[in-house]
């Protein structure tokens, strides 16, 4: 059977960093995400924080009128963050662990230690209409407690993988992301990863099989500073068009 085509979320995040640092209304926010569509990318991801560092609410209701591929907002179970995805209906949400010190999202979260209280937003996510999605560690504990909550999807935290320099660590995760994603396939949960991902380190995330999207910031809208954000994202793009599935 042909393997469905890897597609690209492009989380444009630090383009919005760009224009808090300086408080101005540039750069816009609704370019870039046109930017990265007509580029190739099958959706934009966008993180509303609770200390709203970059995205801002304003921007999220711009997006969800201007965007024309499937938005997804990644967001804390904080029930102001929570109120807001329900207003604004993006296509999905994605659920992430917060702690205002972070500078990035750190870990997955903790699905099965918080069983009820996430189980009780996904309900509240999807009767709204929104497809919601679970970032957690490709670990079996975690998965099944993501499966049990009713999420259609899970986020696989490649952030281990992608940040270590130590090749058994990087090795171990490698296998763990394999594993996880394979385990999560088995319970029937769609999986997607993301986190820490650029060219140099995305063959390797290649390697996971019945992976959907890919969702990817930092190193896109790095790598745009210096070829412009079409030509990033679409070098990714390329890039993803080796995936065959992953190992079988
Ligand atoms: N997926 C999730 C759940 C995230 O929190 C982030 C970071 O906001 C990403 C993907 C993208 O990570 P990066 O910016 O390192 O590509």
């Amino acid at each position: 059977m042909a393997n469905q085509k890897l597609k690209l979320g492009v989380n444009i995040d630090h383009v919005a960093t760009l224009r808090q640092a300086r408080g101005t209304t540039y750069p816009s926010m609704v370019k870039a995400a046109n930017l990265c569509e007509s580029a190739g990318a099958e959706g934009i991801t966008v993180h509303l924080r609770e200390d709203r560092r970059h995205i801002q609410d304003a921007d999220v209701r711009t997006l969800r009128k201007s965007v024309g591929v499937p938005l997804n907002l990644e967001m804390a179970n904080a029930e102001e963050i929570v109120d807001i995805a329900v207003d604004v209906l993006p296509d999905e949400v994605c659920m992430v662990p917060e702690k205002r010190e972070e500078l990035t999202t750190e870990g997955g979260l903790d699905v099965a230690g918080q069983s009820a209280a996430i189980s009780q937003t996904v309900k509240r996510l999807q009767s709204a209409g929104i497809v919601v999605s679970l970032f957690i560690e490709p670990d079996e504990l975690q998965i099944r407690a993501a499966a049990d909550s009713g999420a259609e999807y899970i986020e696989l935290h490649t952030g281990t993988y992608c940040d270590s320099m130590v090749a058994a660590v990087m090795d171990a995760e490698h296998d763990r992301l394999i594993a996880g994603a394979r385990f999560a396939s088995e319970l029937g949960l769609k999986v997607n990863a993301g986190h820490g991902i650029n060219l140099q380190n995305i063959a390797g995330i290649l390697d996971i099989p019945h992976l959907d999207v890919l969702n990817i910031g930092h190193s896109i809208v790095a790598h745009a500073v210096f070829v412009g954000l079409e030509n990033a994202v679409r070098e990714m793009r390329v890039a993803m068009n080796a995936y065959n599935g992953g190992q079988s």
